[in-house]
This record gives structure tokens, C-alpha cells and sequence, in this order.
């Protein structure tokens, strides 16, 4: 605890740390209604309804999140070392495509791959890569629907003509990037998430996220995530507290180098523990 901080306001500071999944939780219940009558038919087929409530909650969400004062330094701040060829994972409806702008304009960037598995969200994600230049019509900016699996990924890049059986482990990105995307990723396939990302990125391509991960050091905070853990992934889009993406990129070892940093924000107890992190192949 920061010797400068009262007491008080810490367990104040605290409470509503523990209080935030909930204030989420309840804007997700909110969207539950509007998603049941535009889509009743879905209550039948539970996966794509989830998708559907999801892209209701995620329309009016991702827009406020994405202006975080808090995380937005963060997220520009990867986003401005992306080059080449990118590979965005779970872009959602593109909501952080404006950090895209400069490297795009400046050349750094020319072509951005958008893997995408709620199809949604594809629309908006579309009409935003047009605002920033990167046109889907004309091939700056492809949208797969497809998750961060291997299962799921591998194939969509080959029938999207982006990755080859030749294509071996020399890589066909510079950059892969994912901003709070590889918490709604299954976390017992992050050894094979990546290592395939690994394996696309090019010698001296980088692998960039700024993800939730979960908190392994408050045994309150970890108790009442767990609790959470029941409701929350049905309630948002598959989005889990107990990401492991930090940990794992560490064990797969073959990185250049790996720097993975919690946020200057944590103070030890935060339910979202978000965590910056720059590999190099
Ligand atoms: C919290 S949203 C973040 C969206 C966007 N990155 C942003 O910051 O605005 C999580 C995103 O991850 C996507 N997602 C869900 N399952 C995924 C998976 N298996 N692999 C990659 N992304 C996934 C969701 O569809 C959603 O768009």
C-alpha cells in the first residue's frame, strides 16, 4: 500500500474495485431484453444468441471503454509500434482502430488482418477500418471470422489466402495485436494461442496485448472472482477472469525477448489486473 494514501480511502477505493464486475454485469442484463425481441428465434440456438447479446451490450460498451483515460496511453502506446502486416485478434467492432491512424497514414502499417469471431460485430468493425483509410473492399483491412483457437484460426487464414502449408514457421505477420480479447479466449488453449502466434509472426515480429489477467495475489479478490466466474463468462461474451495470457507467454519460451508489466493502475487488489506486454520473436 502507497504510504500516501489514507486508510480509508483505499478500503473505499477497494470496495468499488470488487463493486465494478457487477456495474458490467448489470448493463449486460440490461441488453438482455432488446436482444430477446429482435432476436427470439436465437433462444434456441444458445451460441449465437450469446453472440447476439453480446453484440447488443458490446455496441453501446466498447465505444465508452474504449475512451478510458486510463487505458488509453496503454493501448495507443502498442498500437504506435505496430508494422507491417498486423494480425488483430478479437477486434470487436473496431472500436480501437483510431490508435491505427498514424501508423497507418505514416506507411508503417499496410495491411491490417481482423480476426473476429462474433460476426455481429463485422459491420461496424468494417466501417471503421474505412475511417481510418484501411478499406476492407480493397484489401487494407480483412475481416475473418474466426477466434485466437488454432482450430478456429489456421483454417480461416488459409481460406482467406494468408497462410499456407508453405508458408512454415518464417511467419507472415510483423505484428499481432489484441487489446482485451484473449480473456473471451478458451484460457486451456493458451499454450497452443501462443504458440500459433508465434509461429505467424515474422523473425523480429512482436506480439503486443493489453489484456485483463487474473489477480494471483489477493485471496479476497481471487475468492470473489472465482464467484463471479459462475455468471460472468455467460453474461459477457465468454470473457473470463482468470486469464492466463501473461503467464503463458513466458513458459513457451522461444522470444527473443518478453516483457510483460501490470499497469501502473494496479494496486494488488483489482478484480481486472491488466497487464501490458511486448514479445519479440
Ligand atoms: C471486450 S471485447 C474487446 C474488443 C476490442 N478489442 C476492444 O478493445 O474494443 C472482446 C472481444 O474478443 C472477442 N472474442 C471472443 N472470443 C474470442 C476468441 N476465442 N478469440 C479472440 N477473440 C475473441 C469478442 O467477440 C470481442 O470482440
Amino acid at each position: 500500500m502507497s504510504p500516501t494514501v489514507p486508510q480509508s480511502d483505499t478500503l473505499t477505493a477497494r470496495a468499488l474495485d470488487l463493486l465494478a464486475p457487477l456495474q458490467l454485469l448489470l448493463m449486460s442484463l440490461l441488453a438482455l431484453p432488446g436482444t430477446l425481441l429482435t432476436h427470439p428465434l436465437l433462444i434456441f440456438h444458445p451460441k449465437s444468441f450469446q453472440s447476439a447479446w453480446f453484440g447488443t451490450l458490446w455496441r453501446k460498451l466498447g465505444p465508452q471503454m474504449a475512451l478510458s483515460p486510463e487505458q488509453t496511453p496503454y493501448i495507443s502506446g502498442l498500437f504506435g509500434r505496430a508494422k507491417g502486416t498486423v494480425l488483430e485478434l478479437g477486434p470487436g467492432s473496431g472500436d480501437q482502430m483510431r490508435h491505427f491512424v498514424q501508423v497507418v497514414q505514416g506507411g508503417r502499417v499496410s495491411r491490417v488482418v481482423g480476426a473476429e469471431p462474433n460476426a455481429v460485430l463485422h459491420e461496424q468493425l468494417g466501417r471503421n477500418a474505412r475511417g481510418i483509410g484501411l478499406d476492407p473492399r480493397r484489401g487494407g483491412y480483412v475481416v475473418l471470422e474466426a477466434g485466437a483457437e488454432p482450430a478456429s484460426l489456421i483454417p480461416a487464414l488459409h481460406r482467406a489466402g494468408l497462410y499456407t502449408s508453405e508458408s512454415g514457421d518464417e511467419g507472415v505477420f510483423d505484428t499481432v495485436i489484441c487489446v482485451k480479447s484473449m480473456c473471451s479466449a478458451p484460457q486451456d488453449q493458451m499454450v497452443q494461442i501462443c504458440t500459433t502466434i508465434q509461429t505467424l509472426l515474422k523473425p523480429g515480429g512482436e506480439f503486443l496485448f493489453f489484456e485483463h489477467v487474473a489477480n494471483d495475489r489477493d485471496y479476497i479478490t481471487m475468492l470473489w472472482a472465482w464467484l463471479l466466474g459462475w455468471v460472468w463468462p455467460i453474461a459477457m461474451g465468454n470473457c473470463h477472469l482468470n486469464g492466463r495470457v501473461d503467464k503463458v507467454v513466458g513458459q513457451i519460451g522461444g522470444w527473443d525477448s518478453v516483457d510483460v508489466r501490470n499497469t501502473r493502475e494496479f494496486r494488488g487488489w483489482n478484480v481486472f489486473r491488466y497487464v501490458v506486454g511486448v514479445c519479440r520473436k
